[in-house]
């Protein structure tokens, strides 16, 4: 039976949302509370069993590369002056996993990026983590889609319902229900106009894809916002072998957006056994105020 442990981050994007801030910053470099946002993501890889990762990047995103590397002079100074849990620490995240950088020379979309990957993966199914949704849950987001993936050994995109207004930002799929929270896919739309989505059932930044997506990927056009798009390369997967929606349990933020990256930087802090007693009593100051 074929294991995952392969995953790619795209991080090529150009964040726009998030501007002035990621102008000379990383997206994936913001910090929720004290780690930048995709350290939280490539923990959950590792708690999914993932040994293998592969970023892409680009000219700008130098900073990722630097987290996640030995800095000797840090090191060396946490050891001299006896930090030792510091020191452990900054060890731990370098040592999560192997990982490895492409560069995408241009942002022409996620399928794209994707399709960096291409040499990468070879000809096993792969998991795809984006930076921009961060998910709190008991069990790991991706786990869960592994679990998902060893029942049905097809690939699994991960979904969660949105508001009717917000069908526009996402990749939206219909499919018919086939038992709890599985759903085999039959069609799939990108960004589709609000009166125009077939349901409100959005991919959210999480997939098992199988490796056949490339051959798709390669003769993908450019879709919706002149991008070569991944949903429109699934949309014609799906047609030729089995592909399930998973609606994964747990609290997904948007932290690609202004609002969910403010939510997500408050829950988070109030999960914080060091930080949450002084910062509730902010709070409750603050809106009493
Ligand atoms: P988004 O469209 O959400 O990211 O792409 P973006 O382009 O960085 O953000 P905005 O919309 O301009 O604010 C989803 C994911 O795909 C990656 C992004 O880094 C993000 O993780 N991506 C997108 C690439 O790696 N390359 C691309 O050409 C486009």
């Amino acid at each position: 039976m074929a294991k995952i442990t392969k995953a790619v981050i795209p991080a090529a994007g150009l964040g726009t949302r998030f501007l002035p801030a990621t102008k000379a910053v990383p997206k994936e470099m913001i910090p929720i509370v004290d780690r930048p946002t995709i350290q939280y993501i490539i923990e959950e890889a590792a708690q999914a069993g993932i040994t293998d990762l592969l970023i892409i990047t680009s000219r700008t995103k130098k900073a990722i590369e630097d987290h996640f590397d030995k800095s000797y002079e840090l090191e060396t100074e946490l050891e001299k002056s006896g930090k030792t849990a510091l020191l452990e620490e900054m060890k731990q995240i370098r040592s999560m996993m192997n990982i490895q950088y492409v560069r995408q020379a241009e942002p022409k979309g996620l399928g794209h990026a994707i399709y960096c990957a291409k040499s990468f993966v070879g000809n096993e199914p792969f998991a795809v983590l984006l930076g921009d949704d961060v998910v709190y849950s008991q069990k790991p987001c991706l786990l869960q889609m592994i679990e998902k993936f060893e029942e049905y050994q097809a690939s699994i995109l991960g979904v969660q319902s949105v508001a009717q207004s917000e069908v526009s930002k996402y990749g939206i799929v219909s499919g018919e229900q086939v038992s709890d929270r599985m759903w085999r896919v039959h069609d799939m739309v990108e960004k589709p106009k609000q009166e125009e989505a077939p349901t409100n059932v959005a991919v959210l930044g999480r997939y098992i894809i199988m490796p056949e997506i490339f051959e798709h990927l390669e003769k993908t056009k450019p879709g919706a916002g002149g991008e070569i798009q991944l949903t429109d390369a699934l949309k014609t997967l799906a047609k030729e072998q089995e592909m399930y929606a998973y609606d994964f349990v747990g609290r997904r933020y948007d932290v690609g957006n202004k609002m969910g990256f403010l939510e997500a930087t408050v829950e988070y802090a109030l999960r914080r056994e060091d930080l949450s007693e002084d910062f509730i009593k902010y709070l409750k100051q603050l809106v009493n105020r």
